[in-house]
């Protein structure tokens, strides 16, 4: 098993879900948490962490933390000497995500309420990976000024899942299938 898999059968999905919803915690699909949001479909977010293949030690934005699941996964692909944060935009999801990313005891990652009309974490920057788990419609300039030298993000755009590379000032970008996710808004 690889450091993605053994993070999916260390963090279970069904503490980052409403208790109506943990009976279909195995159902490779969205699920609803509320708000018109989901917790992501299983096997995209597979895919998305190993396109993003965080490794230990490294500081992670996770845009869209929702039910805090993902917040937790990359908490625990970077390990205690790594540093997560977590963003999300609706007050009740902040709340939920932060009461289930407790429940896994990984103080090294946190979520905060995310500013209407600021993406991202600037205060924080730079990270090592930045993963969005929204579509941005287009490549927001403001997310890929928060990626550190040498740094990926994953983010979904119009459809298609895009992985930027920094290389100083020049970004690496490629496409890698399509996904069907809601808007960053
Ligand atoms: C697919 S959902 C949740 C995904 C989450 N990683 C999970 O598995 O539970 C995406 C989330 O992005 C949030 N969102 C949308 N725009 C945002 C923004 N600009 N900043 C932070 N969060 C945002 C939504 O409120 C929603 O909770």
């Amino acid at each position: 098993m690889d450091a993605i898999g053994e993070a999916f059968a260390a963090i279970d999905r069904r503490g980052f879900l409403p208790p109506a919803e943990r009976g279909m915690a195995k159902h490779d699909g969205p699920l609803p948490i509320g708000h018109g949001q989901t917790n992501s479909q299983p096997r995209t977010v597979a895919d998305m962490l190993r396109l993003l293949d965080p490794r230990p030690g490294q500081r992670v934005l996770d845009v869209g933390s929702g039910s805090g699941w993902t917040t937790a996964l990359l908490a625990h692909l970077v390990g205690p000497d790594g540093r997560v944060v977590g963003v999300e935009l609706e007050p009740d999801l902040v709340r939920f995500g932060r009461a289930n990313l407790a429940a896994t005891d990984q103080q090294w990652a946190r979520i905060e309420q995310a500013a209407r009309g600021v993406l991202g974490r600037p205060e924080d920057a730079p990270y090592d990976r930045i993963l969005v788990s929204a579509d941005g419609g287009r490549l927001p300039d403001q997310l890929t000024s928060q990626l550190a030298d040498g740094g990926r993000m994953v983010i979904p755009v119009a459809g298609r899942m895009i992985l930027v590379v920094r290389d100083g000032e020049h970004l690496v970008t490629s496409e890698h299938g399509r996904y069907s996710f809601v808007p960053l808004r």
